[in-house]
């Protein structure tokens, strides 16, 4: 396995044994899904412009998905830029793009050596041509990892990704391929941009709103939710280990009941007990 050195800090004994408690508490998520919020209001809280909450938000963006490559999560998706973005002023929208190619660059190599894939799923066609570009670059040159898969949302939002689904659906239908009564949840699930991988088990949203925004629709059915106070600039790795805490004692039921309230495992276990 490859050493992780993603921050400029090396790992810290304490880090590692919080790892390791962590690890050995319960099931580490497969798919941790995060709506990044508050940036702005965090630079606004320290006097700043909104653009420096969203460089130290990439700080965050670091600490994060070493973490999780750290913990053996598999899938971390990050809603980076959602379709609704656009409606901000250009200047911020231009200052977001300069600086995902930036951090982009900086970041690609580090990528590599820790054997992690970058992956995007959105409206990638609406992007400036130079992002683009710096984006398929980092796809490109990451593709062959496996350690943990970064999934950035870039011009994305669950109903635009839903509409597409439908879309693809409805031309298989219309060139008389598909049976509209064979269109079950697994073919819709099939045709998002999200195919290949899990749905995510938890959903960590920051700065206290309990919305899920437009972000994975479809996906985000049965997963846990996890919401902090916290901007995203402040949220580090210690936070991420208390949604994950706050994960391993939820009772995942998916709309069945939990084994101890299954009435036929209550009435098989006293049927065991009499013969
Ligand atoms: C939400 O805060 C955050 C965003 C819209 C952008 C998130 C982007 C980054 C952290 C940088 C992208 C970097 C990479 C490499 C993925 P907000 O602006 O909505 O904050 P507010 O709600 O307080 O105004």
């Amino acid at each position: 396995m490859k050493e992780l050195t993603l921050t400029k800090t090396k790992q810290t004994d304490k880090d590692k044994r919080h790892q390791e408690n962590l690890k050995s508490a319960g099931e580490i998520p497969v798919h941790i899904a995060i709506i990044m919020d508050g940036n702005g209001r965090w630079a606004k809280s320290k006097g700043s412009i909104r653009l420096h909450g969203h460089k130290v938000g990439v700080d965050s963006v670091r600490d994060i998905t070493e973490s999780c490559a750290q913990l053996g999560v598999k899938y971390l998706t990050l809603y980076a830029f959602s379709t609704e973005n656009w409606g901000r002023p250009s200047t911020e929208v231009r200052g977001l793009m300069k600086l995902l190619v930036s951090s982009l660059r900086k970041e690609v190599d580090n990528l590599n050596k820790n054997d992690i894939r970058l992956t995007t799923i959105g409206q990638m066609d609406r992007f400036p041509k130079d992002c683009q570009t710096e984006l398929q670059e980092a796809v490109e040159l990451t593709k062959d990892n496996e350690r943990l898969e970064l999934c950035l949302a870039l011009s994305y939002s669950g109903r635009w990704d839903i509409t597409e689904a439908v879309k693809k659906i409805a031309r298989h239908v219309n060139e008389g391929r598909l049976d509209p009564e064979l269109i079950n949840d697994q073919m819709i699930g099939d045709h998002l941009s999200t195919a290949d991988i899990p749905d995510p088990d938890l959903i960590i949203r920051t700065s206290g709103e309990y919305r899920i925004s437009n972000f994975l629709l479809w996906q985000l059915a049965y997963s846990e939710l996890y919401i902090t106070k916290t901007y995203w600039p402040d949220f580090r790795r210690d936070e991420l280990y208390e949604a994950i805490r706050s994960y391993q004692q939820r009772d995942r039921r998916f709309g069945k009941l939990s084994p101890q309230k299954d009435e036929n495992s209550i009435s098989s276990r006293l049927l065991n007990k009499k013969s």
